[in-house]
């Protein structure tokens, strides 16, 4: 549906954007462009996507919105697509870049909030929250306290280990260091000995991480050389006391692969926010076991954050769309197309 236009929008420029975003959205965009959007929460159909790829000159989409070569073929005027998430797998970014078309992301302001969530998972599974709600709230609780009762497992003095050394790596880190663990990190490349001493973490090469850690928390990108690299055979490298905790993107690990390590009890227990399919199928092996805590995608789930992602998704399809270079550029090599 078209909003109605504005006397003052810039050159009769259009953004499409794909779903209800929050206040900052509307507020940074309608005073200046035409804004066509979906006002449902869920995504439309592949082909009214398309439809309004082809006209758009600027883009906000989500994760869930797949801009690949065939949406990029159709965009006739595109210039930015603007996505409200950090990860960009979903966009063919080097297609993007060969037509001049920037894309923009949303890192830092979501960080934290990340971070909070992969650390409440931690806690959650090493002292069996969920159990324990489920007991009380399911009237299931008949006797009093008892020496051994759901007895779960210290953060404290523990090995975290981080796969991927990013900004929420770090972030995860930091509150590690609070909590008194000591931390290894895995990372494509070692970073620099000030970050290792700021964040007091140990480089390993990623099968020694594995083997060494009692937490391991997954922060990597999605790309080709890390889809399914937590595989099975990764997973049985894991102590059979460890925990995995994935924050980042379902396709790192080999969820049946995953599954089939917590039936056979190979590790403790894993904690996943991202899946290869969202919503998870109802047919998912990782439904099949109990030592798993699953939550629907939530790691920037905070109205605040929500709130900043809005206002930096927008504010780069503004910059982009007035000529002013974007804040959060990922596609640092493209030439801008003529506006
Ligand atoms: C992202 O930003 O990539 C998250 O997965 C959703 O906020």
């Amino acid at each position: 549906m078209e909003s109605e236009s504005s006397a003052s929008t810039v050159r009769g420029s259009t953004v499409y954007l794909t779903r209800k975003f929050p206040e900052p959205v509307s507020r940074i965009l309608e005073p200046l462009f035409e804004i066509a959007l979906n006002h449902s929460d869920s995504p439309v159909g592949r082909d009214e996507l398309l439809s309004h790829i082809e006209r758009a000159d600027g883009l906000l989409c989500t994760l869930n919105d797949q801009i690949d070569r065939e949406a990029l073929d159709i965009a006739q005027k595109l210039k930015i697509i603007s996505t409200y998430s950090v990860g960009y797998d979903h966009i063919d970014v080097e297609n993007a870049t060969a037509r001049g078309i920037y894309v923009t992301n949303t890192p830092d302001v979501l960080t934290d909030a990340t971070a909070d969530l992969t650390f409440a998972l931690m806690l959650a599974l090493s002292r069996r929250i969920v159990e324990g709600h489920n007991l009380v709230f399911n009237r299931e609780w008949d006797m009093p306290w008892f020496p051994s009762f759901m007895l779960g497992n210290d953060l404290s003095k523990k090995t975290l280990g981080i796969v991927g050394f990013g900004r929420i790596g770090r972030a995860v880190a930091k509150r590690a260091r609070g909590f008194g663990m000591k931390i290894r990190y895995h990372n494509s490349v070692k970073v620099s000995k000030a970050v290792e001493v700021e964040h007091d973490a140990t480089y390993s090469p990623l099968e020694t991480l594995l083997m060494e850690s009692d937490f391991v928390s997954i922060h990597l990108p999605l790309t080709d050389k890390t889809r399914k690299l937590i595989s099975y055979e990764m997973i049985r490298l894991m102590k059979q006391s460890a925990y995995l905790i994935n924050t980042s993107r379902g396709m790192i690990v080999d969820e049946s692969g995953l599954a089939d390590a917590l039936r056979r009890e190979e590790i403790a227990g894993a904690a996943l926010d991202v899946f290869v399919t969202e919503p998870l199928a109802e047919t998912s092996p990782l439904l099949e076991v109990n030592n798993i805590l699953l939550t629907p995608h939530l790691g920037s789930a905070t109205v605040g954050t929500r709130y900043r992602m809005g206002e930096m998704a927008a504010s780069d399809i503004r910059n982009v769309l007035l000529g002013i270079e974007p804040v959060s550029l990922v596609n640092s090599g493209v030439r801008r197309r003529p506006i």
